[in-house]
């Protein structure tokens, strides 16, 4: 059973959840979508760098008074999202945001917004702060999505598969 894979990770600097999250780009193939939850300085954005940077971008910009940037990687684009600001959800169906699920690598900051309009098969990224870290959550909530977090349990710590019944 591959659905619902889960890995909990403590980051304790802002360099881990960039390496966590470059790590997470190279199991990666489109169309995916990586959902990110967490409260404002939580750590979205740095994981979004993170993906990128595994996907050969260099420079990640704040989408929030766009909503969607897309940026162009060595072999996948990554279509970047930041539902901040986000009024109504009918703004995406204008931006084409609802295809973009369908065929693109995404990452979504604040999806708890348009949660109803996420893909079932997703990641979801979760963030907290912790002391002076961060506790991260990644969940595959369907096929897909857990094959590829139980290929980063199974490469981050080994001995939490055994534990995973
Ligand atoms: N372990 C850590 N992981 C990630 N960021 C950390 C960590 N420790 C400290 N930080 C700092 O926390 C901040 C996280 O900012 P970031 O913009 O990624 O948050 P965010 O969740 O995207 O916020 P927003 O809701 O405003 O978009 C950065 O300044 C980063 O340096
Ligand atoms: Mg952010």
């Amino acid at each position: 059973m591959q659905d619902r894979q889960a890995i909990r990770y403590i980051s304790h600097a802002e360099h881990e959840t960039l390496a966590l999250g470059e790590t997470l780009a190279s199991y990666l193939v489109p169309p995916m979508t990586v959902a990110l939850f967490g409260p404002l300085g939580s750590g979205k954005t740095v994981f979004v760098r993170g993906i990128a940077r595994g996907l050969g971008i260099a420079r990640v910009r704040s989408p929030s008074f766009l909503l969607m940037l897309k940026y162009e990687g060595r072999e996948h684009a990554l279509y970047h999202l930041d539902l901040y600001r986000l009024e109504q959800w009918e703004e995406l169906v204008h931006l084409g945001v609802l295809e973009v699920f369908e065929y693109g690598l995404v990452a979504v900051e604040w999806a708890d917004r348009i949660l109803d309009l996420l893909p079932p098969d997703r990641i979801e990224v979760h963030l907290a702060f912790q002391n002076q870290g961060r506790k991260i959550s990644l969940l595959g909530t369907g096929p897909r999505s857990g094959q590829i977090v139980q290929a980063l349990v199974d490469r981050i710590n080994p001995r939490l598969q055994s534990r995973n019944p």
